[in-house]
């Protein structure tokens, strides 16, 4: 059994967990030796060793983030914005997409230590401008009405108490014919709230298609999709406007 019991990161007015919450997203803690072993390779490996769940989850985690920036087709020139960055693995893969000079990336998380750690993985990106990151909460975003082109986000909307406001917040934020998408897996977020992780139902992706459908995402579509050989889900769609 996993020692880590938590996927997210819990409301930065909660008080101070005494899990890590880098581990708790599953993906590995900083300070944690670099492995060059492929997680899944090394399920087959002549050593017959245990994966260790939290590697296995952390490759998951790239492969849905790396998933979520595809699905949205992100071009040299867009306005971008990622929602709940988290350590920003996301924003990393989206900025080497925005080689124009008008492609611009903002990711928006509410906890203080993901934007923080956000920021030092992408440090040099924030300061030259490229990339912009705001601590807030999606359902109240500091941005102008129709600015960006794409929106996407990975393992986050599980975790917001409103969808419907959330869902708003995003489609007022798109350019009309903006395309936004989100990546999950959908039996480990099961799994998740079967031990009551989340807020309520909200992590069904059907609650959050029809907050989607509520706020003008008129054509929402669920899927499955795959990536170096991992099956997730897709749900994405255009902002009508
Ligand atoms: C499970 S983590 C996923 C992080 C990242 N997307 C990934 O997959 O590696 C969820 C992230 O969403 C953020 N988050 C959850 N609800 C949020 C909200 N209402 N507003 C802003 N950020 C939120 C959390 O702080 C956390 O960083």
């Amino acid at each position: 059994m996993p020692t880590v019991i938590k996927l997210g990161v819990p409301h930065p007015a909660a008080p101070q967990p005494n899990v890590d919450p880098v581990l708790s997203l599953g993906v590995p803690h900083p300070a944690a030796a670099p492995t060059q072993r492929h997680p899944v390779l090394s399920l087959g490996s002549p050593t017959l060793q245990r994966p260790n769940p939290t590697t296995v989850r952390s490759y998951h985690n790239t492969v849905l983030e790396e998933s979520a920036v595809s699905l949205c087709g992100i071009q040299p020139g867009d306005p971008v914005l990622e929602l709940g960055h988290g350590p920003g693995l996301g924003l990393e893969a989206a900025a080497t997409l925005l080689t124009e000079p008008t492609g611009r990336l903002i990711g928006v998380d509410y906890s203080q230590y993901m934007h923080q750690m956000a920021g030092d993985r992408l440090k040099e990106l924030v300061s030259s401008g490229k990339v912009s990151l705001y601590q807030c909460d999606v359902a109240a975003m500091p941005l102008a009405e129709s600015m960006v082109d794409k929106v996407f986000h990975c393992n986050c909307y599980y975790y917001w108490p409103d969808l419907r406001k959330g869902a708003a917040e995003i489609h007022r934020v798109m350019k009309p014919g903006g395309v936004m998408g989100t990546t999950l897996r959908l039996s480990s977020v099961a799994s998740f709230a079967s031990r009551s992780e989340f807020p309520a139902e909200n992590w069904q992706p059907k609650a959050y298609m029809e907050a989607l459908r509520a706020s003008g995402f008129n054509q929402v579509t669920m899927e499955d999709q795959q990536h170096k050989h991992i099956t997730y889900q897709a749900i994405y769609d255009t902002a009508e406007k």
